[in-house]
Order: C-alpha cells, then structure tokens, then sequence
C-alpha cells in the first residue's frame, strides 16, 4: 500500500505593511506550506472580509491599532482566524499586553527577521494540529550481534502496542537507514522512506511526517529505510536526532529497530529513547556481548531502569537457563520469549508480525506481555510470561546444577564473572 504526500494547503491573510520585507515574510511563510498571501489594507477591512473567508493565519499591524481596531481584532478577527501575528516597530510593554488581551498569541517586531518570524509561525502550526505538544515515547530495539531477533521483536512491540493503545499513534521506524529489514518483514511497498524525511525534516509537521510514511499493521505508520547507499551520510547524528524530536512530537509510541554498529546515529538514538530493548539469546556469543553492551550503556550513564533486557528464542533443550543469564548479566530479565520457529517463518513468508499471523501462540503472549511492560508504565517493570524473570538464584529451568557444579564453574570462566 502506498501513500501520496498531501501538502498543507495554509492560507494567510496579511494586513496592510505588517509583514516587511515582504521577501522575507513570503519566504518563510511558503516553506511553512502557506499558499501565496491575500492582502487588503486595513484592519476594518480583514475583519470584513474574514466575515465570508477563512484563513489560517492573519498578520496584521498593532503599532497603531487603536481600541476600535483592537476590538475587531478581539471579537470579529479573532474568531475566524484563531491564529494572529501581531507586528509593528516598536514593541512597547503596554502594546505587546494589549495585544495579548485582544487575542493576539504571537508578536514580531518589523522589519521582520525570517528567525523570528519563523518561530512564531512554527508555534502556531504546532497549535493548529491538535494532540502535537505530547512527548511520545521512544523504545529503542538494539542487540550488539545480527541475527538474535532485534527486527523481530521491534515489528511485533510496535504491533502490541498499537492493538493495546489503538487511540494512539504508533510508529514503527527502521533506524537501519539503508537496507534494513522492517519492509521485507511486513511486506512493505513504500513511496516514501527515510531518506525522504530527512531532506525535509526541517520545515516537517504533523500531516506531512504522516504523508510520508506508510500504514503498517493494527493502524501503526511505519517509516521503512532507504534503498539509496547516500542516504547513510545523509542521516548523521543531527539528522536523527531532528528525525526524532519530530517523531515523538507527533506520535505517543515509537518503536526504533536499530543497527548493531554503535555509530553516533545509534548511540544518539539510545541516548534519545526512554527505554532500550536489549534482545539477547540463552547462548555464550549473545550473552558474552549483551554483557559487553551492558557494561557500555553503564559507562553511557543509562538507568538501570532504562534498559530491558529480553531473552529471545529461549526453549528447554539450551543448556543455559534465565537464572543463568541473570547472573551473567547481574539483572533482572524482563521477558522471554520463546523460540517459534514455524510461526515466524510462516508469518515473514505471509509478510505480517507474529502476533496477527498467531495471536494466541505462547509467543504472540510473550511480546504482549513486554509491550505492556513497557507501554503501560514509565519504567519497564519485572514481568515475565513464565514468571522466570526475578531471581537469581540457581538451578531452575532445565536443572543444569548447583553453582559449585562443573558446569557452573565453566560457565563463570566463559562470562569472566568476578572480573572486571
Ligand atoms: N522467537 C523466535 N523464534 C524463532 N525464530 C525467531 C524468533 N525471533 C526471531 N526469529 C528468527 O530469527 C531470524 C533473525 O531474526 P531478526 O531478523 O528479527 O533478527 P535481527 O537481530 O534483526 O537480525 P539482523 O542482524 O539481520 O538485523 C529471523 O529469521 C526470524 O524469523
Ligand atoms: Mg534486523
């Protein structure tokens, strides 16, 4: 399914010489999506008209705005076009308070500076869409090695958290920026991809952000990568980190898959988010660098809290057990999810996440219970589908031993435990 970007079409009404130089007001005005500006010459005449148009946005002049002109502004300007700049030359005290009163939110000094200008544009388009001001939440998916299931667990997070909270917006976004894996496993025919945002990221606002991004599952909009290798050095760390911000000022939740290469543009996004899913597997590899990972993010100055760590693939033949890696990793683990080889197989040859392709199977309960682990307080909290997540002592799952066995003995010289 594709989406075609639909620019906002903003109209703005501009009052006799509020808006010198008018170069630079038509240009910023144009790169906010504003649509040519009508003009008349007093402010008599904008409430007149405004009696049959509407407009977005009025710019008008206070500096000599009597109490008639203020009083027009307030009752009949006001209510057709709730988004007003105020300018003039000279900005007294006692004109700027008696603009607020009559309803004007925003007001520039003339000549007008495009900086200036822009920002108070920018906080009134932000008012315009309604629900912009939440600060979303971000979950970052990472795992230091490929393979462990970071794209698996992130499509279907993003998919439990879009059927848990379905008035919310949910964003599932590939931070792999160049050939990552989130469109294949959904099956994906995009327009537009990350590469688009970035170039726009600077003038980006809410219906836009939406334009470009395709419809994913259970309602999510999913931001896919880039096939094109340049969009790589297009996306460095401000970049992200201005895709971002744009991302949680417009949606509640979204859902990172990241790359396992710690570059800037990752370590930025860790930084950004407010929890990081680290995925690992009840291996030696996986848990030696999730040991290793930990111990960066320590180093970084993550909260403990901050940081979930899940078991993926876990099933009764492995050797190594949930109270194994808890001791490994000197932490609680938050979920594990079972191996399902079948049904992830099955559910990327169908193109859809687990949990719609098996909802009722031990793993589409698995991510579920994460999503509401971490969607549904501020802090991931303790939770396990097995319940195996809180202790750490030894030899439960598959009995592997008391800690003085060999095998624990191996075990602790293979994670270097006691060392630092
Ligand atoms: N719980 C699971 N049970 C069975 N198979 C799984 C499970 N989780 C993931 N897989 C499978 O493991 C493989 C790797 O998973 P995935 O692509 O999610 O990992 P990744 O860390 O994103 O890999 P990459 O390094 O390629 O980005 C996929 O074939 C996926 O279907
Ligand atoms: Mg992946």
């Amino acid at each position: 399914m594709t989406t075609t970007p639909v620019p906002e079409a903003r109209t703005v009404l501009i009052v006799g010489d509020a808006d010198e130089p008018r170069e630079t007001t038509s240009r910023v005005l144009a790169d906010r999506g504003f649509l040519e500006p009508e003009r008349v010459e007093t402010i008599a005449a904008a409430a007149t008209r405004l009696r049959g148009e509407a407009f977005d946005l009025v710019v008008l002049p206070i500096g000599g705005a009597g109490p008639q002109e203020l009083s027009l502004i307030e009752h009949d300007i006001r209510r057709a076009a709730p988004f007003i700049i105020g300018t003039a030359k000279d900005a007294t005290q006692a004109l700027i308070l008696s603009a607020l009163r009559a309803g004007i939110p925003e007001f520039v000094a003339t000549p007008l500076n495009a900086e200036e200008l822009d920002v108070a544009i920018r906080r009134l388009v932000q008012r315009m869409e309604p629900g912009l001001m939440t600060r979303g939440k971000i979950i970052a998916v990472y795992s230091a090695k490929g393979g462990l299931g970071t794209t698996s667990v992130a499509v279907n997070l993003a998919t439990a958290i879009a059927r848990e909270h379905p008035s919310d917006r949910v964003a599932l976004v590939d931070f792999v920026v160049v050939g990552g894996d989130v469109r294949v496993v959904l099956d994906l025919k995009p327009a537009y991809d990350i590469g688009d945002l970035v170039m726009k990221v600077d003038r980006i606002d809410g219906p836009l952000l939406s334009s470009l991004m395709t419809p994913g599952p259970a309602g999510m909009l999913v931001l896919p990568s880039s096939d094109r290798p340049e969009v790589q050095d297009l996306i460095e760390a401000n970049a992200a980190s201005a895709i971002l911000s744009q991302l949680r000022a417009h949606f509640p939740y979204v859902v990172l898959d990241l790359e396992h290469y710690l570059g800037e543009r990752t370590i930025g996004a860790l930084d950004a988010a407010d929890h990081i899913v680290l995925v690992t597997q009840l291996s030696v590899p996986a848990l030696r660098s999730t040991q290793r990972t930990l111990n960066l993010f320590n180093r970084l100055g993550y909260a403990p809290a901050k940081v979930a760590v899940v078991v993926n693939r876990s099933n009764a033949e492995s050797p190594l057990t949930i109270s194994d890696a808890e001791t490994v990793l000197g932490r609680p683990i938050t979920a594990k999810l079972p191996n399902d080889f079948t049904a992830c197989a099955d559910a990327t040859t169908k193109g859809v996440p687990v949990l719609e392709y098996e909802p009722g199977s031990a793993l589409s309960n698995g991510f579920r219970h994460l999503a509401s682990a971490l969607a549904g307080a501020s802090e991931p909290t303790v939770t396990s589908p097995t319940g195996n997540s809180n202790g750490h002592g030894h030899g439960n799952g598959t009995g592997n031993g008391t800690s003085h066995s060999e095998s624990d003995v191996r075990k602790r010289r293979l994670f270097r435990l006691g060392r630092s």
